[in-house]
């Protein structure tokens, strides 16, 4: 794990993995992940507006992802394969950080279709709560599911979270909005 003031403020490694918060350079990986999985992520995300697919709005997410991380508002990672280093393959986002006595942050997440199934959001994962609980000092990371998404629910449950509660009507996916789960984890060694 690394973290610097540098392009990269944050590189964690996994066994498989590469993550850290997108540049620039990234805006064609980006638009390629986006795009071949379009589909794939359509029924789990909010609807799309078109420039959302163009590399400009990736240069300026970079910028602002970058901006945000640096003013304690959110830690936007993305999922390079080591053994790819230029080929994005899925998002972990941790984000609206909320400090004084909450100390929380919302999580959301996505994997390429072909990089489902092989244990990869895990490990992703595996490496960046810890980050998000030690250095970034956060007590509570809060995810939330639609009650069928069973990949999503086996994933936090095999984290450790634990299931809060269930809000009705609670985010705008794909046009529509959805019942979800709210769950949470919690970090026992949190020191003031
Ligand atoms: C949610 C999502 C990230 C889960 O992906 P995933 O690959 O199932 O997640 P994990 O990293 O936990 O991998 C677990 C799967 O890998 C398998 N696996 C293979 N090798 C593994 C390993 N070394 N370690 C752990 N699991 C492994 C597990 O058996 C399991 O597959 P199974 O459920 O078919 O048995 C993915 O389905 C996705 O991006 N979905 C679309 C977007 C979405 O739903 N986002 C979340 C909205 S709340």
């Amino acid at each position: 794990m690394t973290a610097d003031t540098g392009a990269h403020p944050v590189r964690l490694e996994t066994e498989r993995l590469v993550l850290r918060i997108a540049t620039a350079e990234d805006a064609p990986a980006l638009v390629r992940y986006y795009s071949e999985n379009r589909d794939f992520l359509a029924p789990w995300e909010p609807a799309r507006a078109p420039e959302f697919y163009g590399a400009e709005f990736w240069r300026e997410q970079a910028a602002i992802h970058h901006r945000e991380f640096h003013g304690d508002r959110s830690l936007r990672l993305i999922l390079l394969p080591r053994d790819s280093p230029r080929e994005v393959i899925g998002s972990a986002n941790f984000s609206q950080f909320v400090r004084g006595i909450f100390q929380a942050c919302h999580l959301g997440y996505s994997l390429a279709e072909r990089a489902e199934g092989q244990g990869l959001m895990r490990e992703a994962l595996g490496a960046a709560i810890p980050f998000v609980f030690g250095p970034l000092h956060m007590h509570r990371v809060m995810a939330n599911h639609m009650p069928h998404n069973r990949r999503s629910g086996a994933l936090l449950r095999a984290l450790g979270f634990v299931v809060d509660g269930y809000a009705r009507d609670y985010l705008r996916i794909n046009g529509r909005w959805e019942d979800h789960v709210l769950t949470s984890l919690t970090n026992p060694d949190w020191k003031g």
